[in-house]
Formats: structure tokens, C-alpha cells, sequence
């Protein structure tokens, strides 16, 4: 039924006999030490009980009173934050926690779950119920801090209900122009958003409305906060920055007028009336065609401010107040590619680096991963290792807009963490991206992860099982950015399909073989993802070059290749710190994998790797691609039976189209390099069908 989507690996589906004999432990009674009935904590304990009923079938009691005493004559799973558990016994040592954190104990038959909030509370028991879901009864004694205070998520949903790059259905959010009656879908996601540790939603497109400031729709954002705040998820929105004059009726939006200034002090007070928790702001200011400060001559850090002053105005319960991520994505999409030194990849560092350390404190800089735009291989952005006294965050897409829109598998973690580990050198000292967006290499105190997720209201969220594990990934990274991606995605198999082995082998080797596959069958050597440029969904090659939008290969009969290089092209390698730099500046210390972003090359150019050419490379990493991807679908089939036959069907039609689509993939891009070259392949297979 729909349930198996719609919780996702929330199931808590009944524990095998064999696996149960531990499960005597888990105590019977629950000791939930919440403030009130739409408090985390309260959430916790119904989870709890839902949780043991549905793994172990067994009922459980919640009380919601101390207990005299607590220890080993009278087990229980006591929840709580620590200052409600310490006023009562004055024994928790709290020294250790940061803000979301929590303590687990399972000594016996006693569990202890402390948050340092009512949501680390909640986090706390979900990872109890993960260790139970996984038979898992040891004793354990586990503090666990975020890495980052940032863990964010982004939907690109529309008033109207619709999706900006979403694959799943209308809105779960919106229709219509409002928010949507029925807010059940919203608890749902929440719920499982808790689960992964997020902590906010910004529940709006990018490409922002201004009506979602009229007062029916605050009030309608209020609703959808409502929903959300049992489960310690904070709302969000963004932000129009022409609204004052498309909503306000006033003729300007300039950020340093006063009349402006008070026009958006007043939308946020009356935000905050009905949202007192609110998370912040999002915005994309002079990008693709949005209005922003640069129209009037102001600079990007005067336009975030004035966000960040009206939310400095509103502190809130958890003591942090809202924030403004604004985004770095910005460039300028009518580049003509004419001159050799245009590039967009300079972009996000040439807008911001000069305005670092003009930012208020509640201000972060949310930076997608790579220096375009979501492509299947980017090198890291360079603007992490431009700014010293501003925070930032990175944006991820659980989404995937150029990764072929949840009707291919791509498990993005490893993706993900070639960003995250990535080392800028910067003063020439450890300088991992991961450590720069928790704030630690540069002492911020902000700082995270923004996804861009974009769930709709099919049953799946995503529009596909298997995309799951992508958001759980993503949640648990954000936590914790050293987690192993295959360990991540071992968890979200047995939480979302049980214990079966051969289950587990499959998901396995599909998914932990499904980016580097559909970068073979895409786009090789960092040349992006050649995708058709308006739906970004199958091939268009040709497509590339001769835009605005600056995506571009170079490629002619001779070569291809962006030439990145300060000695004779863009400039793009002189962003990076002088260690990273010169490995990019030298074509011979470029890692293969992003040759083609730094350096133009004839077709005939040897690579250090294999020893083949670039041509050769193309033509055979675009049938290893597509090779690898017909392998997934008949893995899939020897399942049949050990899942229900819902979800089993559903992942195999898509595998099936995967492995179709692969082959359009690989003769298109081959086909049209073939052509334009007019290089054989050295095995014949291109050019003779
Ligand atoms: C991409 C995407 C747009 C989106 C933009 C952004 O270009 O295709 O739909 O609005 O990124 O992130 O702002």
C-alpha cells in the first residue's frame, strides 16, 4: 500500500523472530517529560509507542509524570530534555552538549534520552527506534552533537501548487494560490525531516512570490508551521526582494531607503506574530532575471542585511534567531562565449569575494557545491575558500534536476562527499569544505547544509523509492559530514526493505555503482552533463555552446574543453588558493575527472589515466555507462517476492527505463563527437548500427 512509500524508512515494520532474541530490554513503560502536547518531546513518546507496537507488537504506556526514582527496579525509556531530567535529579552532566544535540543511554533494561532541546529529545528517540527497527538491543552510551546549526532544507514549490524542478507531483504545501487545507502530508514530511535531523524547512520557491506576504498567506504559513513544529521542524520562506514595490504598491525596492526598510520590518513582525519560531529568510537576489539590490547600485551584502536587521529583531525561544541565507548564485546569463575569457564559473567569487566581512552575524552564504549548477562533476566551488569572516552553508540537490529526475538511480552521497572532503589549502592548512560551512576552519558561528529537495504529493515523495536514500543521506551528512556512504545507505535498506541479504547486496552494488555509471553514460572528464538545456532531462550536445547561459564545452572538430587556466583562458583556476591552484593551472596535475573543465584539448589528447584519448575515452566510458546500467534491472529481478510487489514493480519499471535511456544517452552523445570529429572509434561500435 501507499505506506510503505509514504514512511519511508519509518516503517517500523514487525522484527524478524531471529533477530528478536534482545528485544526482552526495551522497557515497558515510556517517561515522556514534555512541556506541552505539541512539544518534540510529546512527539517523541507517541513515536516511541508507534514505534515498539509496530517492530516488536508490543503495546507500551506513556506517562508524562517523573518517576520517584530511576533505575533498574523500574525500567522505562525516559525522554526529556536534560534541564527538565537535571531539575528533577540534578545529575546530568550537560557541559557536552551543543544546541540539537543529545545523550543516549541503553544500560539494560533502562534508556535514557536526553536532549539538550526538546528537538535533540526527539532526535535521541529516533535513534533509539532505528537501532530497535535494526535489531539492535546493545547497551549503548552515545552523545551526539551536529556538526553544523544549519541543516536546512529548500522546496522550490509555487503558490499555485507546482514544482520548480520537482518529479514527484503538485505541491504538498500549496494550491490554488494558498496553502493547502489537508496539512497531513506536511506532518508526514516533517516527521520524517526529524528523523534525519533537520531542522527547518524553507517551504518556497527560490524564484519567489511576493503574495506569500499577504496576510491570508502568512496566515496559511503559519498553518503549515503549526503543523511542523511538533516534530521540531522551523519554517521558512523566501523572499521577492521587489515585493515592496509588486505587493507594497511603493515606488521602490532600493534596500537602503528607509521607506523600504520599514516595509519589510513591518512583513516580518507580522511574520513572527503568527510564526514566533520562524527559521529566516531565503534569497536569490539578481539572478536569472530576480530583482535585487544591484539594480540600485547597492551592493549584495546591503540587500541581505536589511533582512538580516528586521530578523535581528525577533529573537526566539530555542535563543536562535532567524536567519537570512542568501544565495551566491549569482551571474550574469547573456555571456558571449565569443570571448575566450568569458566564464560563468568565475561568477559567485568576482560578486562576493570583495563583500566578505560585510555581512551581519545572521547572515549565511548558501553556495552550490560546484561553481555552475548541479552538474554531475564540478570542481568545488571556490568561494569557500574566499570568505573568512562570513558564514556560509552548501546547497545540495536531493533533486535531481541534471541527474536524471528520479527516473535513473544515482546515489548522490559520493557525489556529494567529493565536495565535502575536498582540502582548499587555504594558507596553505587543512581547509576540508566540510570544515568551513560548520564554521569550524574560520571560527564562524554559523553555518551548514541547505538541499534542495522538492517532495510532492505522490506517494513516494520523491517519484521514486529508491531516491530515498538520497534525502536520508543527506540529513544524516548534514549531521555528521564524515559518515561513509555505503554505511548510510546500508541503514536506509534494512529501515525501508528489511533484512533480506540479497536485497542488501542489491541495492548495494546498484546504487553504489549508479553515479559513477551515469557520469560514464552522461558527461566524462568534467565536460557537465550535456543535457537538453531547458528541461535538463536526456541528452542535447549540440545544445551547449553558442548561449548566455555560459554551460559551455568549446567543443569544435579539433577539441574541447573550457580553458580554465590564468596563463591563457578564463582565469577560473586562479580563484583557489595557491596549492590547489597550481594543480588546476597545469594540465598534467589535473585529475582526469576534470580535465576538460580546466583545459581545451584536441580530441586526440592522451590522458595521464588510461592512456587513451579523449575521443577513445568518450566512446568507451559511454558504453561502460550504459553497460553497467542494463546490469541493474535484471539485478533487480532475481527480487521478485522479497518485497511487496508494489514497490518491487514500481523500482524495476524504472530500472527498465534507466537501462533504455542509458542507450539513448550513450549513441547520442557518442554519435554527435563521432560526427564532429570525425575520429573512429578504435572498436567500431560507434557510427555502425
Ligand atoms: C537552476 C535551475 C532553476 C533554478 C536555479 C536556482 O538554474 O534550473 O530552475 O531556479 O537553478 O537554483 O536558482
Amino acid at each position: 500500500s501507499a505506506e510503505n512509500g509514504l514512511n519511508g524508512w519509518l516503517r517500523y515494520a514487525s522484527l524478524p523472530d531471529n533477530l528478536r532474541h534482545r528485544s526482552a530490554s526495551v522497557p515497558p513503560m515510556i517517561v515522556a517529560l514534555n512541556t506541552t502536547e505539541t512539544s518534540p518531546v510529546y512527539t517523541a513518546g507517541k513515536e516511541l509507542q508507534a514505534g515498539i507496537k509496530g517492530i516488536l507488537g508490543r503495546s507500551v504506556d506513556i506517562s508524562h509524570d517523573f518517576p520517584s526514582s530511576h533505575n533498574s527496579e523500574s525500567p522505562c525509556i525516559l525522554v526529556g530534555t536534560a534541564a527538565a531530567y537535571n531539575a528533577k535529579y540534578g545529575s546530568a552532566n550537560l557541559t557536552s552538549f551543543t544546541t540539537d544535540g543529545f545523550w543516549l543511554s541503553v544500560k539494560g533494561n533502562n534508556v535514557l534520552i536526553l536532549g539538550q532541546n526538546e528537538r535533540g529529545a526527539l532526535y535521541g528517540a529516533f535513534e533509539y527506534l532505528s537501532m530497535v527497527a535494526q535489531g539492535n538491543f546493545s547497551d549503548v552510551n552515545l552523545l551526539s552533537n551536529p556538526d553544523a546549526p544549519v541543516r536546512w532544507v529548500n522546496q522550490w514549490d509555487n503558490l499555485d501548487g507546482s514544482i520548480e524542478r520537482g518529479y514527484a507531483g503538485p505541491s504538498i504545501f500549496f494550491s490554488n494560490g494558498a496553502a493547502v487545507d489537508d496539512l497531513t502530508r506536511v506532518s508526514q514530511y516533517a516527521r520524517l525531516l526529524s528523523s534525519i535531523r533537520i531542522n527547518a524547512v524553507i517551504v518556497n520557491n527560490v524564484n519567489a512570490n511576493a503574495s506569500f506576504l499577504t496576510p491570508a498567506n502568512i496566515n496559511g504559513l503559519g498553518r503549515i508551521a503549526d503543523a511542523m513544529r511538533p516534530y521540531g521542524v522551523r519554517l521558512g520562506i523566501s523572499l521577492n526582494f521587489a515585493s515592496p514595490q509588486t505587493l507594497g504598491g511603493m515606488n521602490t525596492f532600493d534596500p537602503l531607503d528607509p521607506t523600504v526598510d520599514a516595509w519589510w520590518d513591518n512583513k516580518t513582525d507580522l511574520l513572527y506574530q503568527r510564526i514566533p519560531d520562524m527559521a529566516g529568510y531565503l534569497v536569490k537576489a539578481n539572478s536569472e532575471g530576480q530583482p535585487g539590490p544591484l539594480t540600485y547600485n547597492r551592493t549584495l551584502a546591503d540587500g541581505a542585511n536589511m533582512f538580516a536587521r528586521a530578523l535581528k529583531r525577533h529573537g526566539n525561544r530555542d535563543g536562535n534567531g532567524g536567519i537570512v541565507m542568501f544565495r551566491a548564485f549569482v551571474y550574469n546569463n547573456h555571456i558571449n562565449e565569443t570571448d575566450w575569457k568569458a566564464d560563468r564559473a568565475n561568477a559567485a567569487v568576482d560578486f562576493f569575494k570583495h563583500l566578505d566581512g560585510q555581512f551581519e552575524d545572521n547572515v549565511v552564504v548558501q553556495i552550490k557545491y560546484g561553481p555552475i549548477d548541479f552538474q554531475v562533476r564540478e570542481p568545488t566551488s571556490p568561494l569557500f575558500a574566499n570568505l573568512f569572516n562570513t558564514s556560509t552553508a552548501i546547497e545540495l540537490q536531493i533533486t535531481q534536476e541534471y541527474l536524471g529526475q528520479q527516473a535513473h538511480v544515482v546515489y548522490l552521497p559520493p557525489l556529494w562527499k567529493t565536495v565535502l572532503d575536498f582540502d582548499l589549502r587555504v594558507d596553505s592548512k587543512p581547509s576540508l569544505v566540510r570544515d568551513i560551512v560548520s564554521g569550524q576552519r574560520f571560527s564562524r558561528g554559523l553555518g551548514g547544509y541547505a538541499g534542495v529537495v522538492n517532495v510532492g504529493t505522490n506517494t513516494t515523495w520523491l517519484g521514486s523509492h529508491m531516491a530515498m536514500s538520497n534525502l536520508y543521506a543527506y540529513g544524516r551528512l548534514a549531521w555528521d559530514p564524515a559518515l561513509d556512504p555505503q554505511k548510510m545507505l546500508e541503514e536506509w535498506t534494512r529501515l525501508t526493505f528489511g533484512f533480506d541479504r540479497s536485497v542488501m547486496d542489491a541495492v548495494t552494488k546498484i546504487s553504489m555503482a549508479s553515479w559513477p555509471a551515469y557520469e560514464n553514460y552522461t558527461g566524462n572528464l568534467g565536460i557537465q552533463t550535456l543535457n537538453d538545456p531547458l528541461t535538463h532531462f536526456g541528452p542535447n550536445p549540440a545544445a551547449q555552446d553558442n548561449n548566455g547561459w555560459g554551460q559551455w564545452t568549446r567543443a569544435d572538430r579539433q577539441g574541447i574543453g573550457m580553458d580554465r587556466t590564468v596563463s591563457n583562458g578564463t582565469g577560473f583556476a586562479g580563484q583557489y588558493p595557491p596549492e590547489v591552484a597550481k594543480v588546476y593551472e597545469n594540465i598534467d596535475s589535473t585529475p582526469d575527472d576534470l580535465l576538460l573543465w580546466f583545459h581545451h584539448v584536441n580530441y586526440t589528447y592522451h590522458l595521464r589515466g588510461s592512456g587513451e584519448t579523449v575521443i577513445q575515452h568518450f566512446y568507451n566510458a559511454h558504453y561502460a555507462g550504459a553497460e553497467t546500467a542494463q546490469t541493474f534491472a535484471t539485478q533487480w529481478e532475481s527480487l521478485r517476492g522479497k518485497m511487496d510487489d508494489e514497490r518491487f514493480n514500481d523500482i524495476l519499471f524504472k530500472l527498465k527505463f534507466q537501462a533504455g535511456h542509458s542507450i539513448v544517452w550513450r549513441d547520442a552523445i557518442t554519435g554527435f563527437y563521432h560526427n564532429l570529429s570525425g575520429i573512429p572509434d578504435s572498436t567500431g561500435r560507434v557510427g555502425h548500427h
